[in-house]
């Protein structure tokens, strides 16, 4: 089957953040894509990762370092024709706990993957991946691209100084040296392989991790804001969404643009249902309680993707109930088989999955 217009085969791929949850799933999607996959990221990865679960250290060049290191940057992106830039302190606690590191990678570090791109005299196109939490609190109303970027905390300021920092890099040397660059802004994600729990992360982790986590230990999870709405989206639909963006880069009303990506409930899942439904896929009798309140960038979070609907032909192929089913069925593999496996346990497992999702965007008709 063809993927992306084929656009991928044969290419030389950079992924920074390589050995996160994204980034591990994107180089298996791009390898399935045809791609040749160079990884980046400044941690080893973890035995509890998908990165290691996927074996992907066999699979893809790896290299262990920081996204800050321009040098490095340059001699990784020799031959290169596209750059995914994901690295980055991707949990709002976290970052909150260690804002100069987060403005350092986050921030610094796309002024750094941009330079190396304007210096590099192979890569052509890139994509940088921000958030949706750029933007300000609307309340009951959708967040567009052209809402302004208006961000407070560590986590949303550094990925919205990294917009301006992508845009006057774009119009002062990028564009005019013929490459072609887009900023994806997506929701949060939910798929296998992330162990971003709270108890792992100091009390900064994701609730369906937290779920996940409990519900295999036999416990009650427990969600700290049941109340809460947030804009949750399968992971290889916003992944979808990124490659999709890279492929038409050569359009005009692609290149250079900012998209968001996000689920079919636009108006977001409270945290409440979310739970609840894990709990209940889950099957084991145990439901979830009301934990600690933490303190969160907003309280209710709702995202447009019209734009990357009409000029991507992007859409997301799977509901909140089939983005958690593949993601349920993933933790059990994983802790049935895969997990005791190890290295590369979970490879075959996770191919199904993407060729699961493929096979539901091509019945949709979408790019
Ligand atoms: N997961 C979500 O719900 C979500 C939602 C919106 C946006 N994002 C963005 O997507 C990207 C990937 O997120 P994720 O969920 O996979 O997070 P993750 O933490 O699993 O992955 C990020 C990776 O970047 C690496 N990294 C951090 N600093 C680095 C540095 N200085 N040099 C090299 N590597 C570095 C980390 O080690 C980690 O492996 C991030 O940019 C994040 O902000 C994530």
């Amino acid at each position: 089957m063809t993927m992306f217009g084929g656009f991928f085969e044969g290419k030389k791929i950079l992924v920074t953040g390589v050995a996160g949850v994204k980034g591990s799933w994107l180089a298996l999607a791009l390898l399935e894509a045809g791609g040749e996959v160079i990884g980046l990221d400044i941690k080893s990865p973890e035995a509890d990762s998908n990165f290691s679960a996927a074996g992907l250290g066999e699979k893809i060049s790896f290299v262990q370092g920081d996204v800050t290191d321009l040098s490095l940057l340059q001699n990784l992106m020799r031959g290169v024709d596209g750059v995914f830039h994901l690295a980055a302190l991707a949990l709002v606690g976290d970052a909150r706990q260690r804002p100069l590191e987060t403005y350092c990678a986050n921030t610094l570090g796309t002024a750094a993957v941009l330079e190396a791109i304007r210096l590099s005299d192979s890569v052509k196109y890139a994509v940088f991946v921000t958030t949706d939490k750029v933007y300000k609190s609307k309340g009951d109303e959708v967040w567009v691209e052209t809402d302004p970027l208006v961000a407070t905390g560590p986590y949303p300021v550094s990925k919205a100084c990294a917009e301006y920092i992508i845009a006057d890099y774009y119009r002062s040397y990028l564009r005019p040296a013929g490459k072609r660059i887009g900023v994806g802004r997506a929701g949060n994600v939910i798929i296998g392989g992330d162990f971003n729990s709270s108890r792992r992360t100091g009390g900064a982790g994701r609730i369906f991790v937290d779920c996940v986590e409990a519900l295999m230990e036999g416990l009650a999870p427990e969600i700290f804001t049941p109340k809460f709405t947030r804009p949750y989206t399968y992971g290889l639909d916003i992944l979808a969404g990124y490659m999709s963006l890279m492929s038409q880069l050569d359009c005009e009303d692609v290149d250079g643009e900012a998209f968001n990506f996000g689920p079919h409930e636009q108006y977001g899942i409270e945290n409440a249902l979310l739970a609840s439904e894990i709990c209940e896929l889950w099957g084991n009798g145990v439901t979830w309680q009301s934990g600690t309140p933490r303190d969160e960038p907003f309280e209710k979070q709702s995202l447009s993707w019209e734009k990357a609907r009409e000029r991507l032909g992007w859409q997301p192929a799977y509901t909140l109930s089939e983005a958690l089913r593949a993601t349920v069925r993933w933790y059990r593999e994983w802790a049935e088989r895969g997990k005791a496996a190890g290295e590369g346990g979970m490879y075959e497992f996770n191919r199904a999955l993407i060729a699961e999702h493929l096979a539901a965007v091509h019945e949709l008709g979408v790019a």
